[in-house]
């Protein structure tokens, strides 16, 4: 599910295989690691085990194998369960859960990718890690019938062009011929359309689609892939610069390998198949919702990173509004780059151009084809009608939605009077769509017409226009009566008819700064996240061959290669650093960049003149020239303080000095960067607001030097915190970096180079923060409704009673449950709303007089290493996994969730509990088969 911040987790549909609370999480699918202790044999046997479990249990429930794992690195299988009833599967679960080859156990879950897509309402989160976009994952094999014969603008030019290179220094690396010869990078994502151009001239080593198995990944369903795979190694035949518009890859002479996965066992399948391979770097911009670092894919990704390999993960975007907390996903694992996106300092936009007919003149029409343009569609559907669109909640419906254009702007969406999307709808099935860009300040550039993706599969065309275009033809249509004015749009069938072309702006107002959605950690231990920032918005990069062959796209996905390609630079100058050195090359040379305010749009905020937080920035802005170039390493990326609760009285930390000829002096100090709340409500976590206070270190020693090949240690501890009056009670955020200026000690007319080493810290305990959002509107009783299965949007007062109408003869887990509510057919339920996530959640059934918890083992409960052992139990309608009957009486629901910090557990205060407001159970006269206790 999407992190629980953003959306309250509505416990609604007892037994409902569809239950709003269940996320992304594959209800029937899920993973599981052999116990390390069994043997190997054991181990290959699994999947017979299950099916021995499954058969003594006598259960309807039947698993079949989805993959399986035999790496040193993770040993176990991922399986489909299908089951009849919701008690069985509960039960085949607990079986297999106690099989004595298995470790531990995981849902799986739907992983996305961390484009940054605006949202359609301002409010609704598109982008947001962990929320199922039914365009990636296992999706349909969708052939492109047609390949756009793409002329390619050559660049005379032989320098590296491209704006991203020339701010991280990767241009200069280029220069001196380091390109990431003989570097292996495994790049997963969605699929990879290497028939582009600018994708000729690079060796894919290796490709997988690890869904359907296939040996390669040619397909071009998806866009993120090839994007990604431009970003790392775009390369053309004639000459590694001379692409296309000035596109490269940061290492472009590397060998990527391709693997396609979505879901979380496909993702460990396909990282694990690359260490298996022994690459050097594994990249991967996909996010989920877990911060902490126990769920499997994240457990994979730190031991293949412990093993020597450069692991690169997105921090996740957060496009709802960043700050602490907001970073999740795979990039939360231990001892991984966890990459933040900056903005380009180069606004590029690709269109291309069409003609619109109106009011008797044609003029030319700049669009942006949006993820699906088919170029085979009748020249008769493609022009049509466009349709006025004045208001947000537009009502009614064109008469003719097959042979319609909707004419939409970018940020709004069209209803129909049921509130359904006309776009994404399979009631309508719009064909075409034209998206004009939202109103942005007058002060600012007009924004280049966003590539938009295609709201449902059976949109076959979808554009983007310019907001200017967008009106005019909205002006057109609604002149004269209003009603028959005719806009006629034609679109050419492929790029070299549509006279691609691409211009640039420069962004003089962020280029360069934090985009407004990269996630803030830290991660929900505590550990500084991420560690540094590339630029990841207005990328220019590789497209499939029916988008044109480029496209720019933003995110922290695409900041995500940019380092794995800087990675292999380094990689590929010093042979014998492991991921481990390379990231402390390039966190010990990234520079810290300022804060800016910039929260849910490019146009929202402004630039200050301090450093952003290091829980935004983390080591800052990578410079890959000296990472590259670097003789100074350190044996971290960061140094974490943690809480008052738990802060070290100091940190130590090595500096290497890996030069071989020179003798270095170095010079240690401390550079606060801003710091700021971590909530700003009580039980609301803060935005992205940062203030100028900071901490001061105590560096021992201030100043030392060493000789080629020596090291030596350096301690650090907070001498004072900053003053931010209300630490303890909102826990304040802060950190810095701790300074390095080396410099020649035989040459004192030598320049200085200066390195730093970012730390952060928290002035309060996180135990001390509330897990459970006691916010009005935020958590508590509710009524579930079962035909709609939603929970009603106001909390309900004490005392509501709920009239159960039983029948025992539906206690068997099928369909229909022992209790209907007869009187309104609400049921009771909990709307839950938590503050950050947590290790584990506890729902129980409470007497209100006795304080007895009704229903043994709660009716939901998760763990972070277990979370599908609480399945189902959102509402109560009668059922229970252990078949209880509940008597009549009053009752409350009790939530109990671990804090942060607090992982004993063994404590009162390790909790935080809350209760509902009581609720009555009555059984209805009519009711059947009451136990003892049943009655009214
Ligand atoms: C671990 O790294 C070593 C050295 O690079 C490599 O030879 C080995 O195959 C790796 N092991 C696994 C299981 O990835
Ligand atoms: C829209 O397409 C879907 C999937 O092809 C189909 O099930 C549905 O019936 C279609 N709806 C209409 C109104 O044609
Ligand atoms: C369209 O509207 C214009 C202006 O109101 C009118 O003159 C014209 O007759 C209308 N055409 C049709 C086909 O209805
Ligand atoms: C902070 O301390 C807690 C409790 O010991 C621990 O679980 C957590 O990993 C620590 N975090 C960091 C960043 O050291
Ligand atoms: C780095 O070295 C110092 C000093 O030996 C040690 O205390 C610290 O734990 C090391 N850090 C890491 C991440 O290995
Ligand atoms: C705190 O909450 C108020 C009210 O919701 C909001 O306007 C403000 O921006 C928030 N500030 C921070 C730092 O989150």
């Amino acid at each position: 599910m999407p992190s629980l911040r953003h959306l309250p987790l509505l416990l609604a549909g007892l037994w409902s295989s569809t239950a709003a609370a269940d996320g992304p999480t594959y209800r029937d699918a899920f993973i599981v690691e052999s116990d390390p202790s069994t043997t190997v044999q054991s181990r290959a046997d699994l999947l017979n085990d299950v099916a021995s479990a499954l058969s003594e249990l006598g259960a309807s429930c039947k698993a079949t194998p989805r993959n399986q794992f035999n790496s040193p690195h993770f040993t176990g299988s991922s399986f489909n369960l299908e089951c009849d009833s919701s008690v069985e599967r509960q039960a085949a679960l607990q079986a297999i859960k106690n099989l004595a080859a298995v470790g531990k156990a995981w849902p799986v879950r739907q992983h996305k990718a961390q484009r940054n897509i605006p949202s359609l309402d301002g409010s609704a989160n598109l982008g947001l890690p962990g929320v199922v976009d039914s365009h990636v994952g296992r999706q349909q094999h969708v052939p492109s019938s047609h390949t756009p014969n793409v002329v390619v603008a050559r660049d005379s030019a032989p320098a590296d062009t491209l704006s991203t290179h020339a701010e991280t220094g990767i241009d200069r690396l280029h220069a001196e011929g380091i390109t990431g010869k003989n570097i292996r990078i495994a790049v997963v994502d969605s699929s990879f359309d290497t028939s582009v151009p600018g994708l000729s001239g690079t060796t894919v080593g290796y490709a997988k689609d690890i869904i359907s198995g296939g040996p390669v990944v040619g397909d071009n369903c998806s866009y993120h892939g090839t994007h990604v795979l431009g970003i790392v190694g775009a390369k053309g035949t004639a000459d590694a610069r001379s692409v296309g518009h000035g596109v490269n890859g940061a290492a472009y002479d590397a060998t990527p390998a391709g693997a396609d996965a979505a879901q979380t066992d496909d993702l460990i399948a396909a990282f694990l198949q690359a260490g298996e391979r022994g690459v050097d770097v594994i990249t991967c911009s996909y996010g989920g919702d877990n911060a902490f670092p126990e769920e499997p894919w994240v457990v994979v990704a730190t031991r293949l990173a412990r093993n020597g390999t450069f692991v690169s993960l997105s921090n996740g975007n957060s496009p709802s509004g960043t700050g602490p907390f907001t970073g999740s996903g795979a990039g939360m694992a231990l001892d991984v780059m966890a990459v933040g996106a900056t903005y380009n300092t180069i606004t590029p936009c690709i269109q291309w151009q069409g003609t619109v007919t109106y009011g008797g003149k044609t003029s030319s029409l700049s669009f942006t084809p949006g993820s699906r343009l088919d170029g085979l569609v009748p020249e008769k559907e493609r022009n049509g009608r466009g349709q006025l669109q004045p208001s947000r909640r537009r009502h009614g419906t064109p008469a003719d939605p097959s042979n319609t254009i909707l004419l939409v702007e970018r940020s709004r969406c069209w209803v129909d009077q049921d509130g359904v999307s006309l776009t994404a709808s399979p009631r309508y099935n719009f064909t075409y769509v034209m998206r004009y860009m939202f109103a942005t300040p007058d002060t600012s550039p007009k924004p280049c017409p966003w590539f938009t993706d295609a709201d449902a599969e059976t949109t076959r065309g979808i554009i983007s226009i310019s907001r200017a275009a967008g009106l005019s033809m909205m002006t057109a249509l609604s002149q004269g009566d209003g009603k028959n004015a005719t806009v006629t749009v034609t679109l050419p069938s492929d790029a070299a008819a549509g006279r691609v072309s691409l211009s640039s702006i420069h962004n003089t107002e962020a280029g360069g700064q934090l985009t407004y959605y990269s996630s803030w950690g830290p991660s929900l231990d505590g550990r500084s996240r991420p560690a540094l920032l590339t630029p990841g918005h207005n990328i220019l990069s590789t497209f499939p061959s029916y988008l044109g062959g480029w496209g720019v796209i933003g995110g922290t996905s695409m900041s995500t290669p940019l380092v794995a390609g800087i990675a292999a630079l380094v990689r590929q100058t010093h042979p014998a650093w492991d991921g481990a050195r390379i990231q402390a090359a390039m966190a010990l040379t990234a520079r810290p960049i300022g804060f800016n305010t910039r929260q849910r749009s490019d146009y929202s905020g402004e630039n200050r003149d301090f450093l952003a937080p290091v829980i935004a920035q983390g080591a800052g802005f990578v410079d890959a020239w000296a990472a590259v170039h670097t003789v100074t390493l350190t044996n971290t990326t960061a140094l974490n303080f943690n809480d008052t609760a738990h802060r070290p009285s100091h940190l130590a930390f090595t500096l290497t000095n890996t030069g071989s000829s020179e003798t270095l002096s170095y010079k240690l100090g401390h550079r606060g960067a801003a710091s700021g709340y971590v909530m700003n409500t009580t039980y609301t976590l803060a935005t992205g607001d940062a203030q100028p206070i900071y901490a001061e270190l105590e560096i021992v020693p201030s100043s030392l030097t060493l000789g080629p090949g020596q090291f030596a240690t350096v301690s650090v501890s907070v001498a004072s915190e900053p003053a931010l009056p209300e630490a303890a009670k909102r826990i304040s955020y802060f950190g810095g970096y701790v300074t390095i200026d080396a410099s020649s000690s035989a040459d004192s007319n030598a320049s200085t180079t200066t390195l730093s080493l970012p730390y952060t810290a928290f002035g309060g305990a996180l135990a001390s923060l509330p897990m459970i959002n006691r916010d009005r509107g935020q958590t508590y009783l509710a009524a579930y409704d079962a035909t709609t299965n939603q929970t009603s949007g106001d909390p309900l007062p004490a005392g509501r009673v709920f009239e159960c109408l039983y029948n025992n003869s539906n206690n068997n887990a099928t369909a229909n449950p022992p209790c209907t509510f007869p009187a309104d057919g609400l049921a009771p339920g909990l709307a839950l709303s938590l503050v950050t996530q947590t290790r584990n959640l506890t729902i129980d059934l409470v007497d209100k007089g006795t304080h007895e918890t009704v229903l043994p083992g709660g009716v939901y409960a998760s763990g972070s290493n277990n979370p599908w052992d609480g399945s189902g139990y959102q509402a109560w309608d009668g059922r229970d996994r252990n078949r209880a009957f509940v008597p009549a009486g009053e009752y409350v629901w009790r939530v109990t969730a671990l804090r942060l910090n607090a992982d004993s557990g063994v404590f009162e205060r390790d909790w935080d509990v809350w209760e509902s407001e009581s609720w009555v159970l009555r059984y209805a006269a009519g009711s059947t088969g009451l136990p003892p206790g049943g009655k009214a």
